[in-house]
């Protein structure tokens, strides 16, 4: 039985306010706090764009210094999640072994046993910042131990960007680069309500801590429908080989009915706000690169895809390629996104916390009609 008034998946339902970000997908605009989401990556780092979303400005020079100062002295890994590491099968996929570590940094928080202390608004504040300075920490130490290497600590002279990639692979890449780095943390940062802000939502709407939150919120983000498109798309690529075989991959994976990773949107329906600033961005690593045959590839799936079904690329597109070309593990890239996002999840915890109601939506019900056990049923 389905009633005409059920939207499947929510869609098309506003469910609450936010002034944290705006999609506005008749201009294909994004807006995080008033600003346009370009203009934010041309001008931006992601330390400036990450104290505009918890606190609602740009900060000034001396704002962002003391937010600088606090995730500077926040980024090394505790020896406990060091041994937590080694205890978790390198097999594990990162979005798993990511995920089990930020709810370890719940249990360190002393702060969530004071009176009031889950949903202290400044010391969720603080816990943000936490989140925001440790994440790199963990996902470089999780690629590196892929690779069977031991964690780099990190450096205090570099900024969030370069010090995440310092961590990640011992060396530097150009400016530009990092720059590109910087770019995707910028664009990936926050989105309104998609499912993993929702999930976090919801997860703080119960009056939960925030590191729940958080965890809940990369259980949402890990499914290829979301977040896990990033690494979906990678595979693609793979897959194909090369450009010439787009077109008979196409046809197999139409012919199975198989979604391809990278494409169409719940709000967007003519091209993604983020997708051509992170385009420029990718063609800037290609061409460093010297990787022409992964730019043919590029080009010939996004071309052959939006010709055959008119459904334009998503961020996860070109930001997959992207990570690729800058050395991460195709299984790290929604972990970057976790990285990214958790600034997004934040600002909407807290914004969640500041006028909340419980979410709990209704169902309608569709099993059997109310049904009695009887005395016999019961063995009696
Ligand atoms: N490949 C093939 N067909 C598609 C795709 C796709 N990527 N996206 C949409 N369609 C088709 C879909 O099969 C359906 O066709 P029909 O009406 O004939 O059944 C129609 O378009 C509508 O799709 P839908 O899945 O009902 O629409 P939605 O609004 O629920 O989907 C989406 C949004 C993102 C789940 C979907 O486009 C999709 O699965 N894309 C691939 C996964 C992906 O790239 N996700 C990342 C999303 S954006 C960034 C992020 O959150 O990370």
């Amino acid at each position: 039985m389905t009633d005409p008034d059920i939207k499947k998946g929510l869609a098309g339902v506003v469910v609450d306010t936010t002034a944290i970000s705006k999609v506005n997908p008749e201009t294909n605009s994004l807006l995080y706090r008033g600003y346009p989401v370009q203009e934010l990556a041309a001008t931006q780092s992601f330390e400036a764009v990450a104290y505009l979303l918890w606190h609602g400005e740009l900060p000034t020079p001396e704002q962002l210094a003391e937010l600088e100062r606090t995730e500077r002295a926040q980024r090394g890994l505790d020896p406990r999640t060091v041994a937590l590491l080694e205890t978790i099968p390198v097999t594990a996929h990162p979005m798993d072994i990511v995920r089990t570590v930020v709810s370890q940094l719940g249990t360190f928080d002393d702060t969530l046993h004071r009176p009031g202390g889950w949903t202290d608004p400044a010391l969720d504040l603080q816990r943000s910042v936490t989140l925001f300075a440790q994440l790199p920490a963990i996902v470089a130490a999780v690629q590196r131990r892929r690779r069977g290497l031991e964690p780099i600590p990190p450096r205090d002279d570099l900024d969030y960007s370069a010090n995440f990639l310092w961590m990640t692979f011992g060396e530097l890449p150009s400016d530009a680069a990092v720059d590109v780095f910087r770019i995707s943390m910028v664009l990936y940062a926050e989105h309104s309500f998609n499912a993993s802000t929702f999930t976090a939502r919801v997860i703080a709407s119960t009056t939960s801590d925030l590191y729940s939150a958080v965890v809940g919120a990369i259980g949402a983000l890990k499914g290829p429908l979301h977040g896990g498109a990033n690494e979906a798309v990678m595979h693609h690529f793979t897959e194909i080989g090369t450009a010439d075989n787009v077109g008979p991959w196409l046809d197999r994976a139409f012919a199975e009915k198989r979604k391809i990773m990278g494409f169409g949107h719940r709000v967007y329906k003519n091209g993604d706000s983020r997708v051509p600033t992170m385009r420029a961005a990718l063609d800037v690593l290609l061409d460093e690169s010297g990787r022409d045959d992964l730019a043919a590839l590029v080009d010939a799936l996004e071309h052959a895809f939006v010709e055959r079904k008119g459904i334009y690329p998503n961020l996860d597109y070109p930001s997959g390629p992207a990570y690729h070309l800058l050395g991460f593990d195709t299984e790290i890239f929604t972990p970057l996104f976790i990285a990214a996002r958790v600034t997004g999840w934040t600002a909407h915890v807290r914004e969640q916390a500041a006028s909340n109601a419980l979410i709990r939506p209704l169902s309608a019900y569709s099993g059997v009609d109310e049904r009695h056990v009887g005395t016999a049923a019961r063995g009696v």
